[in-house]
């Protein structure tokens, strides 16, 4: 069956991923885990074309279950994956400044989660385990511990000269 493919969805590696998993819709979870590892969240694209290439499963299924687990994400991230928590411990001690100051660095309007040159995502979390280093953020699985409004400013700086250095 031919799959319409208006926004540039790698279909063949969609195949491959989709083969080297059996094609069996039992492993539906491990498929949409590597599709996510691939474009760095799960393209709706993508779930249409599992939804209908794969026997058994139909798009509204694919969707329903990238939806219902938290591991998925249905929205592009950043090269740099920027989670604040905003746990009880980390909220009282100052995590939505830190969240904010975020916003304004990156230049990101409410609503908006990842800057447009595709750089940085910015999500809050629950509690990450960590409260005695409230309030935390973690950039890309990397744990910064007591983050004020002037340091997560610093990180930002560094990581973006960093880019600027590299492009
Ligand atoms: S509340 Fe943030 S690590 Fe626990």
């Amino acid at each position: 069956m031919s799959v319409e493919n208006p926004h540039k969805i790698d279909t063949a590696k969609l195949d491959y991923i989709i083969e080297s998993n059996g094609g069996k819709k039992s492993n539906l979870i491990a498929i949409l885990q590597k599709v996510q590892e691939e474009y760095r969240y799960l393209p709706e694209d993508a779930l249409i074309y599992i939804g209908t290439k794969m026997e058994g499963l139909s798009p509204a299924t694919v969707y329903g279950v990238a939806t219902f687990y938290a591991q998925f994400s249905l929205d592009p991230k950043g090269k740099y994956e920027i989670r604040v928590c905003d746990g009880t411990a980390c909220h009282v001690r100052g995590s939505m400044p830190v969240l904010n100051a975020i916003k304004a660095h990156l230049d990101l309007k409410d609503g908006q989660m990842t800057t447009k040159d595709g750089l940085f995502s910015l999500e809050t979390v629950s509690c990450l385990g960590a409260c005695g280093l409230a309030p935390v953020c973690v950039i890309n699985g990397k744990v910064y511990p007591q983050m004020t409004s002037d340091a997560i400013k610093v990180i930002l700086d560094t990581l973006l000269k960093e880019e600027r250095g590299v492009n």
